[in-house]
């Protein structure tokens, strides 16, 4: 991502906030791990989109009109020290040089000059969502200037939640957004179709999870975007499982959510895939119904569709499916209204896909399903999860999880799977694991 995209996306920020405005938005914070060991630090997204600054400690300022400069950043200061210690870091000039503040403080100075930058200013925007040292600050500065208010200053009395600005941007890509999502969901596919040639060497599901990190980071994606979920036979049914630790048992489905991160973007693929490389009958059954479902459910993307005829359309797709199996009995239609499909497709078809996994944007304006615009990013991703203890259930469909996800994005015309070059009909991944 250039300089330019980020300076575009700070106008279009001013432009939307207008004079009068301050906008503040901090940083991520470093998170303890254990003792002297913290988590890999990976930075807050909005921040980031705003400022390409990758550093903790920050604080963003963006005050449209101020003639000395419309953004600041407060940031550490460099320190030789700790460059030998931890590694580059832009300091104060490093941060107007090559982040294109206009101006630079350092951070300890936040509390002393916050206040003076509210003076006057009629709104202030800041993420409310996120439970931030800062947002605790930002009254206390009000309160500040409030006590120390010479006749005749202005202290704002509007506070605004600076997401819904700032996610309305993030929910439409860019061309070089699209561009860094193209190669997340490239080297993603790449990950999963490797896992279904190695899956036979591989002894535990975390094995499993050993390929698709190579996999990534091989090809330059230095963390996945999310905790894989490598889950074979009955752990598939739970939605979350992130263990990967149980032993893979030929004869098992195996279903794989994972998708890397490149430069900030994420990618977010599932396949479910037999562990021996061949799909039993009941498994082929289970597994085409959700295919199906998911097929159809891509068919609604495109733009003017409400987001939600996906989800309708599979969960038709995936009850008379159920109903066919024998898995449940009624009427197609009633058992849609009575949601008997719940206990085995609990979650929703998708959700917006960018730079977090779960992205930002609202799903619904006043009440009504939004309509899919062209540049919107998204998954549809369908399962089915047949809990192994459901004795209504015939036992051979028991303890079998699958789920298919695709990303999709939405183009003038209709929409691109982003990430179809990851098989996912029966035959192709059939034949893709039993090639070597
Ligand atoms: N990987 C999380 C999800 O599919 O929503
Ligand atoms: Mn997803
Ligand atoms: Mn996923």
């Amino acid at each position: 991502m250039n300089q330019e995209e980020f300076k575009r996306r700070r106008r279009f920020l001013m432009e939307a906030i207008g004079e009068g405005s301050i906008a503040i938005i901090a940083s991520a914070t470093e998170k303890n791990r254990n003792r002297d060991v913290d988590y890999p630090f990976r930075q807050d997204s909005d921040f980031y989109y705003l400022t390409g600054f990758a550093e903790a400690d920050a604080v963003a300022v963006f005050i449209p009109g101020r003639q000395q400069g419309e953004y600041m950043l407060f940031c550490p200061e460099f320190d030789a020290q700790k460059a030998l210690w931890e590694g580059a870091h832009a300091g104060l000039e490093g941060a107007v040089e090559e982040y294109g503040a206009d101006d630079a403080f350092p951070i300890e100075d936040l509390d002393d000059i916050l206040p003076g930058l509210l003076e006057n200013k009629a709104r202030v925007f800041y993420p409310m969502g996120r439970d931030s040292e800062i947002n605790h600050h930002i009254l206390e500065w009000v309160n500040t200037l409030r006590g120390s208010s010479r006749s005749g200053i202005r202290v704002p009395g509007e506070f605004v939640s600076l997401e819904h600005v700032l996610h309305e941007m993030r929910l439409f890509k860019s061309p070089q957004e699209i561009a860094l999502m193209r190669q997340a969901a490239e080297v993603s596919t790449k990950a999963h179709k490797r896992a279904m040639q190695n899956c036979r060497l591989c002894q535990y599901e975390f094995q499993v999870e050993a390929e698709l990190i190579h996999e990534f980071m091989f090809h330059g994606h230095r963390s996945p975007a999310y905790p894989s979920i490598v889950a074979g036979g009955a752990n598939a049914c739970i939605l979350h499982y992130t263990d990967n630790a149980s032993r893979l048992q030929t004869g098992d489905l195996l279903l794989i959510d994972a998708g890397s991160e490149c430069d900030y973007y994420a990618a977010d693929i599932t396949r479910t895939f037999p562990v021996s490389g061949r799909f039993s009958e009941p498994q082929k059954l289970l597994y085409q119904l959700v295919l199906d479902a998911q097929l159809a459910a891509i068919e609604q993307v495109q733009p003017g569709t409400p987001w939600n005829c996906s989800h309708d359309i599979a969960i038709e797709v995936l009850t008379a499916g159920l109903v066919e199996l024998g898995i449940l009995t009624g009427v197609v239609s009633e058992l849609i209204e009575q949601e008997a499909y719940k206990p085995y497709y609990m979650h929703r078809i998708g959700h917006w896909l960018g730079m977090d996994v779960h992205d930002v944007g609202d799903y619904k304006i006043d009440g009504q399903w939004r309509l899919l615009e062209a540049g919107m990013v998204l998954t549809i991703e369908p399962g089915l999860y047949i809990p192994e203890q459901d004795t209504s259930v015939a036992p051979q469909w028991r303890g079998i999880g699958i789920r298919i996800e695709d990303d999709i994005l939405v183009t003038e015309k209709g929409c691109e799977v982003l990430t179809e070059a990851a098989p996912k009909t029966i035959a192709a991944i059939e034949a893709l694991m039993q090639a070597n």
